[in-house]
């Protein structure tokens, strides 16, 4: 079998020599394969470890000087591989080495593109975690389903193609690399689940943070096509500070020259909408948008805006009627749905991502 196999480290010394015996007394991987660590400054010895290694077995270190990411380490190790099919696991012995004959003979056919080891099918568990990890691992995985039809996207023990790393930007970052594999293909990957029992590790501790899984989500939602960033979310929102004061100076105008409520209150809403509309687009949205106006998403800007409007009229009612919550009250999380609702709207339905991500 000829691969690269490659398993980023931050700080398991205790892990390699265990590791990297289970993969070197393994007959069913053959001579003809190569281990690259790739190692993100660790403080605890683990590249030392690994040296040790060097001399006797066809192991490789890359130690990297850049800031600490999981996804990079994988990608720099990639651009140094010498086979052209590439598998990646975890050090902290959570993978089982047994099954990486498995997940690599269906690239090596040319049958598969990527191959997961996943958790979550039959034969597959998860052993020694606990209820919150297991819970947010789930979570993550029935996200991801949104985008891609895969059981378990968030597995860190996985193979493919070496090719298939071209597709992915180079600024690519965070724990969710076999993710944006995934959607390289956009569907047409030939992907095959293996069965994997993970076990939590007995030395050293989690890297994965609050951090990891904010990134994820907004991975996710970048995947999905849509534009939802701090930056996007900031601008929209002073645009829609903005657009109120227009809102209500219109309609007072209106209301002040004897116009009716009903042509003052949808003519302030049309002056508004179109505002926003505007200025999301030559400047919230500005990257995501080809420079020009368009009725068609100038209609989906209204009809975004129409239904976030009957939905805080809908949560009102239902917070007034229904909770007994003075109006005074209600009207501030019905005002917070509704934005939320409108900047999702805008993010992903009026100013979708154009470019891939
Ligand atoms: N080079 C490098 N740089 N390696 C890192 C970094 C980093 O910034 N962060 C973590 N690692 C290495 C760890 O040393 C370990 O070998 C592997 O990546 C997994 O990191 P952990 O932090 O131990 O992950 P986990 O066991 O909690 O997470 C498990 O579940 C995740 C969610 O499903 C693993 O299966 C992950 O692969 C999986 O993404």
């Amino acid at each position: 079998m000829s691969f690269s196999l490659i398993i980023p480290t931050l700080n398991e010394a205790e892990n390699i020599d265990p590791l990297l015996s289970g993969i070197f007394s393994l007959d069913t991987l053959g001579s003809q394969f190569e281990v690259i660590i790739v190692d993100d400054g660790s403080t605890d010895g683990t590249p030392d470890k690994v040296r040790q290694w060097q001399n006797t077995h066809n192991v490789r270190l890359i130690e990297r000087r850049a800031q600490p990411d999981l996804t990079a380490s994988i990608l720099d190790g990639t651009a140094v591989a010498r086979y052209e099919v590439i598998a990646v696991m975890d050090a902290d012995l959570s993978h089982p080495p047994d099954k990486l004959a498995a997940l690599i003979q269906p690239i090596l056919d040319g049958t598969h593109d990527i191959t997961i080891g996943s958790r979550y099918i039959a034969g597959g568990n998860t052993v020694g975690w606990p209820f919150y990890r297991l819970w947010l691992s789930r979570a993550g995985g029935w996200l991801a389903r949104i985008i891609c039809d895969v059981n378990d996207a968030t597995s860190g023990f996985f193979a493919f193609r070496r090719e298939l790393i071209g597709n992915i930007t180079k600024n690519a970052r965070g724990y969710k690399i076999l993710l944006e594999l995934l959607m390289t293909g956009q569907g047409r990957l030939r992907v095959k689940e293996i069965p994997i029992s993970f076990r939590d590790r007995l030395h050293g501790n989690s890297k994965l943070s609050l951090t990891h899984h904010l990134v994820y989500l907004l991975q996710l939602i970048t995947l999905a096509g849509g534009t939802v960033s701090f930056h996007t979310a900031s601008r929209f929102a002073i645009v829609g500070f903005l657009g109120v004061f227009v809102d209500v100076l219109i309609f007072q105008w209106m209301t002040g020259h004897g116009a009716s409520l009903a042509s003052a209150h949808i003519s302030s809403f049309i002056a508004a909408a179109s505002f926003n509309y505007t200025i999301n687009s030559k400047w919230s949205f500005r990257l995501h948008h080809a420079g020009h106006l368009h009725w068609q998403q100038f209609i989906r800007f209204l009809t975004v805006g129409v239904f976030a409007l009957l939905l805080r009229g809908a949560i009102l009612a239902w917070l007034v009627y229904t909770w007994g919550i003075s109006a005074e009250w209600a009207i501030f999380p019905a005002i917070l749905t509704t934005a939320m609702v409108n900047y999702l709207g805008s993010a992903f339905y009026v100013f979708p991502r154009t470019e891939p991500p």
